[in-house]
C-alpha cells in the first residue's frame, strides 16, 4: 500500500516536471512510462526478512524481546586504536552486537581497514594509501596516535581477512563501511563472502554511494546492504562547518542536497534494494523511523556517544546504533 504511495508520488512528480518542462501530455506520459520501466528492470529486491533479521536484531532471539543491537564505530575508536583487530576484541569484551569497519585498499590492491585515504592520522607513517604496499604499511604503528597508544603500542593495520577471521571467531556481526571503490570492493567481497559464507548471516554492506551498493548487489544479490545518510552533507561537513566559502557554491550544493536526500528517501532505497538505513542520528525521530518500518527498512543511527541518548535510542526508539565508545561518554570521532 505505501510501497504504492511510494510509487504515485514518484510517478506524478515525474510526469509534472516533464510536463512543465515540455507542455506535452505525450512525452510526459512517454518518459514516466520509461522511469517506471527503468525501476521495475533494474531495481534489486531486499535481501529475505529473515535473513536481515540475523544480521540486524542477533541478539532478538536470544532475549525474547527487541533487544537492540550495539555496534562499535570503526571497531570502536575511543576505546582502542580505530580499525584494529585491537579494537574488535575490546569491542568484544565490553559487549558490542557488533562492529562497524571501514574497507580500504593498497597500492598492491589488498583490501585492508582503513577509514582515511592517508595514513597520517592514526599511525606513525605518512603518505596516501594509494602509494603504499602492504608490506609497507604492516611496518607502521596502527596505534601512533591513539590516546592509548602506551597500551596498544605496536598495533598492526590488519587486513580485511584477518579482521574478518577475528570478528567470526568472536561472533561480532559486521558492519562493513565502503567509501568508494566499488569494483574492487565488489570482488572483494565476493571472495570474502565465499570464503566465510557465514558472513551471509552475520555481516552487512554499507556505503554513502548508492554505487557502491548496487555494484556490490550486482556482483551478489543474496548480501544484505545498507545506505548511509547524513542530509546536508554536500554542503557542511559533519561538525556543521560549511564546506564552500563562496555563497553561490554553498547555494548550490545545498540544492543537491535537497534533490538527494529526496532521492534517498524515495528511489534509491529500492533501487538497491536496502534492509537498512544508517542514518546521522540528529535526524531520526518515531515517525521517521515508522517511515521505513513501512517500507522494511531498519533505521540505524550514527554516532551515539553518550549513556542518555543511548537509552533514548534503545528504549524510546527502539533502534540500533553505532558509538565511539561501549565504556564511557566521549565526543564523536568524525
Ligand atoms: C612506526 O612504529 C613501528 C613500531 O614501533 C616501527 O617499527 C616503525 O619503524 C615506525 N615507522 C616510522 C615510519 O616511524
Ligand atoms: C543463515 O541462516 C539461515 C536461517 O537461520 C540458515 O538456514 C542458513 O543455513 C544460514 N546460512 C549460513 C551461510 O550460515
Amino acid at each position: 500500500m505505501l510501497q504504492l504511495g511510494d510509487d504515485v508520488t514518484l510517478y506524478s512528480l515525474v510526469f509534472v516536471l516533464v510536463l512543465l518542462g515540455t507542455r506535452s501530455p505525450l512525452w510526459s506520459t512517454v518518459l514516466t512510462v520509461l522511469v517506471y520501466l527503468f525501476l521495475a528492470t533494474f531495481r534489486f529486491p531486499q535481501a529475505s526478512t529473515a535473513r536481515a533479521r540475523h544480521v540486524l536484531r542477533p541478539d532478538a532471539r536470544a532475549a525474547g524481546s527487541g533487544q537492540v543491537s550495539v555496534v562499535a564505530h570503526r571497531g570502536g575508536g575511543h576505546d582502542a586504536p580505530e580499525n584494529t583487530i585491537a579494537a574488535i576484541r575490546e569491542a568484544s569484551k565490553n559487549g558490542a552486537t557488533g562492529v562497524e569497519l571501514d574497507l580500504e585498499f593498497t597500492a598492491d590492491g589488498i583490501p585492508i581497514l582503513m577509514h582515511d585515504e592517508a595514513v597520517d592520522r592514526t599511525t606513525n607513517g605518512s603518505g596516501l594509501l594509494s602509494r603504499m604496499k602492504i608490506f609497507e604499511l604492516s611496518k607502521l604503528d596502527a596505534a601512533a596516535k591513539h590516546r592509548l597508544r602506551n597500551k596498544f603500542a605496536g598495533e598492526k593495520i590488519p587486513t580485511l581477512e584477518e579482521a574478518v577471521k577475528e570478528c567470526i571467531k568472536l561472533q561480532l556481526i559486521v558492519y562493513f563501511d565502503v567509501k568508494g571503490h566499488p569494483d574492487e570492493a565488489a570482488a572483494a567481497f565476493r571472495d570474502l563472502y565465499k570464503k566465510y559464507p557465514v558472513l551471509y548471516n552475520s555481516s552487512i554492506v554499507c556505503s554513502f554511494e548508492p554505487k557502491v551498493i548496487y555494484r556490490i548487489r550486482q556482483s551478489d544479490p543474496e548480501v544484505v546492504t545498507a545506505l548511509t545518510h547524513r542530509p546536508w552533507s554536500l554542503s557542511y561537513f559533519g561538525d556543521g562547518v560549511p564546506r564552500f566559502s563562496s555563497a553561490w557554491k554553498h547555494l548550490w550544493m545545498m540544492l543537491l542536497d535537497i534533490v538527494l536526500d529526496w532521492a534517498h528517501h524515495h528511489v534509491l532505497w529500492r533501487l538497491c534494494g536496502i534492509s537498512a538505513f544508517l542514518i546521522q542520528k540528529n535526524f531520526v525521530s518515531q515517525e521517521y523511523v515508522q517511515y521505513w518500518a513501512q517500507r522494511g527498512v531498519a533505521v540505524v543511527a550514527w554516532t551515539t556517544n553518550t549513556n542518555v541518548e543511548k537509552e533514548y535510542y534503545q528504549e524510546v526508539l527502539h533502534i540500533n546504533y553505532i558509538t565511539d565508545s561501549l565504556v564511557e561518554d566521549c565526543e564523536p570521532h568524525y
